[in-house]
């Protein structure tokens, strides 16, 4: 449309700290105008990147690291990490209720699990180091089913860019799971679309080591669909 402007995105700082009460949250939030909700804006509206390197989160790591995006009441995040000591995975979850709920789960289970609180998009942009995630785990996401908000669901390109530039080299997992038909479909499509990631298990994969999520018990007793696929990245 000609006289159409496009919406500058506003950058803002974002600071990594560590809970000082939760073992294993980390929070990754906005800086703030002192005494004041106001975030602080970059300057030039360039992004904020941070010098960030696994060992800060987990020290002991043996160099496999995965991902949750949206762990919501980290039921997944606990049971996996339960079973597999050998990886270190991150949970991320926005909400806080959801986060300190999720870390405090992992801690009951003494899990070498970490949850951060904050956006996972803006993290992988800009903390996560080039080739340094093994797979990467994203079950029910919100589907934002009104379309004025369709421009809110995470699994969009510039998303997929991110997960493509962390991924380690070689053939890497992308576990991918929902219950809403439109979503999947447009997340499929999306994976189709990206060069270098392969859908191979369309609508047939299992749950990860059989694990299933809070909200997929959910929806199961509610009769909905499960649509989980598997997708290899690799370069
Ligand atoms: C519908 S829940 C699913 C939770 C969990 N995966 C499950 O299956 O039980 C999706 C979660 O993703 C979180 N979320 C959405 N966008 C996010 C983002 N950009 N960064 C971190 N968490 C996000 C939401 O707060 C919500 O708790």
């Amino acid at each position: 449309m000609e006289n159409e402007t496009v919406k500058e995105v506003p950058e803002f700082y974002r600071d990594l700290r560590k809970d000082t009460d939760v073992n294993g949250l980390w929070h990754f939030s906005h800086r703030h105008h002192p005494g004041t909700r106001k975030p602080v804006r970059t300057p030039e509206n360039k992004p904020h990147r941070i010098d960030f390197g696994w060992n800060l989160i987990f020290p002991n790591h043996n160099g496999t690291i995965e991902i949750e995006v949206g762990s919501g009441r980290g039921g997944f995040l606990a049971e996996y990490a339960a079973r597999h000591p050998e990886i270190s995975i991150l949970g991320s979850e926005w909400d806080t209720t959801w986060a300190y709920f999720a870390a405090k789960r992992l801690l009951e289970k003494k899990v070498p699990a970490a949850m951060l609180r904050g956006d996972i998009f803006y993290f992988l942009r800009d903390c996560v180091p080039s080739e340094s995630v093994d797979a990467f785990h994203m079950y029910f996401p919100d589907p934002w089913p009104k379309e004025r908000h369709h421009k809110n669901r995470l699994l969009r390109p510039e998303f997929l860019a991110e997960v493509a530039r962390v991924l380690k080299p070689g053939k890497r997992f992308f576990y991918w799971g929902t219950d809403h038909a439109e979503y999947n479909e447009l997340a499929l499509e999306t994976f189709d679309a990206f060069d270098g990631a392969t859908v191979t298990e369309r609508n047939s994969a299992e749950p990860t080591d059989g694990i299933r999520t809070n909200f997929e018990k959910k929806y199961i007793k509610e009769g909905r669909p499960i649509y989980r696929s598997l997708v290899i990245f690799e370069k």
